[in-house]
């Protein structure tokens, strides 16, 4: 696996391998790696023969006061992980690599997507996330990326976004990898005590009794949500940020739940922000 801390280097190792017929694909995380991470790597080798990986924690994303000082990071322990899972290049710039001019003046501004859900909660988020996306994929260039339903919003507008600007690039949206207990694997749940850990099961066992809910033949949104609520509500460390039935198209919420509508969840465990979300049978 080549490390390469700069642009030039990542563009020179894909063209070698671009030369040496191989497909790309790209997988970009923030590091901190687990098994989430893991699955698409995995998801771009099975698509591609040249896997690149980015690690970077992109200011640009992180609102005032939220948890960008803070953010867990081990490159030691990244870069093991994803030599061991078969990443070919893994590219680690500085923000300065990545802003060379401080926070970038033209930016992707992802519109009426991005005012719900997690957008209405972390205003400027998605325009943060957009952007380094668009960045890293001109970068790259690669054939194929991979997104996790783990950020099903995040997934709607990359997508959203490659095709309103059309990006030369396929792009495929793997499942949400979970502990045993049923919590979504995220580099954010090193923040969570002992106590919060536990009461964060209550997010997977609330989406879980909505799904089971729907599969029983339950439609109606009000009742689906109640059901969800009450599970949240029975946990006093967790404080639900929204809790919503959404067409997975629009965002927009449905009051009769379909095959694909998505209920999603994002909660405070302490200070600890956690999203999950299933799509309805
Ligand atoms: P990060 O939170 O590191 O996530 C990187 C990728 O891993 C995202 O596509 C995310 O959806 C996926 N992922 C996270 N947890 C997962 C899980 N439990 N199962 C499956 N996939 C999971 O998302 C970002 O970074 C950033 O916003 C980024 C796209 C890199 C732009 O900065």
């Amino acid at each position: 696996m080549i490390t390469a801390p700069t642009i030039a280097t990542v563009r020179a190792a894909v063209a070698e391998a671009r030369r040496g017929g191989a497909r790309v694909g790209f997988v970009p995380t923030m590091g901190y790696l687990h098994q989430g991470h893991l699955s698409l790597v995995e998801e771009a080798r099975r698509r591609s023969d040249f896997v690149v990986m980015s690690i970077f924690v992109n200011p640009l994303q992180f609102g005032a006061g939220e948890d960008l000082d803070r953010y867990p990071r081990d490159l030691a322990r990244d870069t093991a992980l994803a030599a061991g899972h078969g990443v070919d290049l893994l590219f680690v710039p500085t923000v300065e690599e990545m802003y060379p001019t401080g926070e970038p003046v033209v930016r992707v501004v992802p519109g009426r997507l991005a005012a719900r859900l997690d957008g209405a909660a972390r205003p400027g988020h998605f325009e943060g996330v957009l952007t380094v996306v668009a960045k890293l994929l001109n970068i790259v260039q690669p054939d194929v990326a991979i997104f996790g339903q783990k950020d099903f919003q995040q997934a709607v507008l990359v997508r959203r976004m490659v095709a309103d600007l059309e990006l030369p690039v396929e792009i495929v949206v793997a499942p949400i990898v979970r502990e045993p207990d049923g919590l979504a694997l995220s580099s954010r749940n090193v923040y969570l005590s002992p106590a919060e850990r536990v009461a964060a099961r209550a997010l997977s066992r609330a989406l879980g009794a909505a799904d089971a809910a729907a599969r029983a033949g339950e439609r109606d949104a009000a009742r689906l949500l109640a059901t969800m609520r009450d599970i949240l509500d029975a946990e006093p460390a967790v404080r639900p940020q929204y809790v919503e039935l959404v067409d997975p198209a629009t965002l927009e919420p449905v009051t009769t739940a379909v095959p694909g509508t998505v209920a999603a969840i994002a909660a405070f465990v302490g200070s600890t922000r956690l999203i999950d979300n299933v799509v309805l049978p």
